[in-house]
């Protein structure tokens, strides 16, 4: 059986990770592209080569009219996510969103119950999951190599060279560098951490946002602490390059990645002082995979939209300032 994805939002990561990706999982395949525009749909449908006759679409409802097509990837900006996830799902068409997943706690729970009523599976496109050394790494401190987790911490930042980002704004922006990158640092906490700390408890916040007076997160700092007493702490900002790092503490030892936040799958791991060994491997891939056999085997994604959901929850605590708005 092969899932015929549709896509909208052929931007920057569509183009670069997403519809390669569709295009090399067996079981997968592009199969008509939504744009703005006519001719960028073309343009990338030509370019992905994607399957349906006349694949380029500038109305959604008309491409998600289609018996064939089985799933929406959905790649355009965070505010439009929860509306095209929900359009999707009233189709009858398996969703697979960029993150984070929403950008309200209330819009996410709105995409929840449209997609568990029209009986399609909600996933959240978190790649970092399936870097093949963070998957190795994350088994073990599941399987107890560190003992007792006590803390996690994750750093990684970019330098926009300007604010001309959609992101720096609200029409189709709520955070920054949060959205930006972050949420993908809150995603890997949460994965290492929830099997051995329980749930988040308390969530504290610093968000800096003066450099250029941007309505959203030029800066955040994130605290956590879960059930157990474990903390974690996320730095996240567009304002610096920093070397991007996960470390995980535990009462038996510690584990450090370093440069393998990215869309590369590469860096290096040391785990307890010796280095962990792993394959370089194409992390979007993993993701539509494991979106595809979801669909399939009929069972949950592996980042299911309950999780993209506490995600955004944990986002909307840490930086709320422009909710009111909305
Ligand atoms: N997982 C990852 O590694 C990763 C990396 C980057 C981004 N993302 C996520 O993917 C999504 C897209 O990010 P991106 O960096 O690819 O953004 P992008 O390059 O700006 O692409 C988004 C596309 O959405 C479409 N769009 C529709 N309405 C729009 C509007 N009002 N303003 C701007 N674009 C609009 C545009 O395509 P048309 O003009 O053709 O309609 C645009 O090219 C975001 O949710 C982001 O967080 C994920």
């Amino acid at each position: 059986m092969t899932i015929n994805f549709g896509l909208i939002g052929p931007g920057n990561i569509a183009d670069r990770s997403l519809a390669p990706a569709i295009s090399e999982v067996e079981g997968a395949r592009l199969w008509r592209v939504t744009s703005r525009r006519v001719e960028r749909a073309k343009e990338f449908a030509a370019k992905h080569d994607a399957g349906a006759d006349n694949p380029a679409h500038d109305d959604y409802g008309e491409m998600l009219k289609d018996p064939d097509l089985d799933a929406v990837m959905i790649s355009t900006p965070d505010r439009l996510h929860e509306k095209n996830g929900i359009q999707a799902a009233q189709a009858g068409k398996h969703v697979l969103m960029e993150k984070p997943m929403v950008s309200s706690s209330e819009g996410g729970e709105v995409l929840l119950e449209a997609c568990r009523s029209n009986g399609v599976k909600l996933g959240v496109a978190y790649h970092l999951r399936w870097h093949r050394g963070h998957r190795k790494l994350v088994r073990k401190v599941h399987d107890g190599v560190l003992g007792k987790l006590h803390h996690v911490r994750v750093q990684w930042s970019v330098k926009a060279e300007d604010d001309s980002n959609w992101r720096a704004y609200d029409d189709v922006g709520r955070w920054w560098s949060l959205a930006g990158i972050g949420t993908h640092g809150l995603d890997l906490i949460r994965w290492a951490m929830l099997p051995d700390c329980g749930e988040v408890v308390e969530i504290d916040s610093t968000i800096a946002n003066s450099y250029w007076n941007s309505p959203h997160d030029e800066t955040a700092m994130v605290n956590l602490k879960f059930e157990s007493g474990a903390t974690a702490e996320l730095t996240t900002s567009v304002l610096f390059e920093s070397e991007p790092e996960f470390k995980i503490y535990g009462r038996k030892g510690s584990a450090i990645a370093r440069d393998t936040l990215g869309p590369h799958g590469g860096g290096t791991i040391i785990l307890k002082e010796e280095s962990l060994d792993f394959s370089q491997k194409n992390p979007y891939e993993g993701e539509i995979r494991d979106f595809v056999e979801s669909i399939t085997g009929d069972r949950d994604p592996e980042v299911p939209g309950e999780e993209g959901l506490r995600n955004v929850e944990i986002l909307e605590t840490a930086a709320p300032d422009t909710k009111s708005q909305y």
